[in-house]
């Protein structure tokens, strides 16, 4: 048991400051880092554990972004490819806020509609506007040309 604690502790280290995504669904860490615009370019401390065992059940990604607090807006897109996805807010290594990523109902100039004739992918400035069709797996349908976009395909966006 100590030796499996050591080893956890070892592989992802607690964080002063910063946010912490956990529970990211396996795998997705990176398309985690791109659905909120890191690119690594940006000097920020960030660490990545990927498919590590997790306490409550599987598998799970974890992504530690040192000195940088997450905006609700911008953490919320999380939710298309991991809506178990937990956003922590530490300060001084205590957790502060706890926040699950929440699937919003209408999701606003996130996803590029698929159909080449759809008015969001013409020369008319339409942002694109997509419903929750069905979760797990997630797909969206476009409120414009009624197109479905399945999770495959939202994953290959970011
Ligand atoms: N964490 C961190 N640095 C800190 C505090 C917490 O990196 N100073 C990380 C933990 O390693 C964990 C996440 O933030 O991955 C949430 O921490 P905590 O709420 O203490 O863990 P749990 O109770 O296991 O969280 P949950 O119930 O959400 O699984
Ligand atoms: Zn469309």
């Amino acid at each position: 048991m100590i030796e499996k604690n050591l080893e956890k502790s070892l592989r992802v280290r607690k964080i002063k400051n910063g946010t912490v995504i956990d529970h990211i669904s396996p795998g997705n860490a990176l398309n985690v880092l791109r659905i909120v615009g890191i690119t690594g370019k940006e000097g920020m401390i960030i660490s990545i554990a990927m498919n590590v065992p997790s306490d409550k059940s599987g598998l799970k990604d974890v992504v530690k972004i040192e000195n940088k607090e997450l905006a609700p807006e911008e953490i919320n897109r999380i939710a298309l490819i991991s809506p178990n996805a937990t956003i922590n807010i530490i300060r001084d290594y205590e957790v502060v806020q706890k926040n699950k990523v929440i699937l919003e109902e209408k999701i606003v100039g996130v996803i590029k509609c698929m159909n080449p004739n759809c008015i969001t992918n013409s020369n008319e400035p339409v942002e694109s506007i997509f419903k929750v069709e069905q979760t797990n797996p997630i797909s969206l349908r476009c409120l414009y040309c009624d197109w479905v976009i399945d999770y495959n395909n939202i994953v290959r966006q970011f």
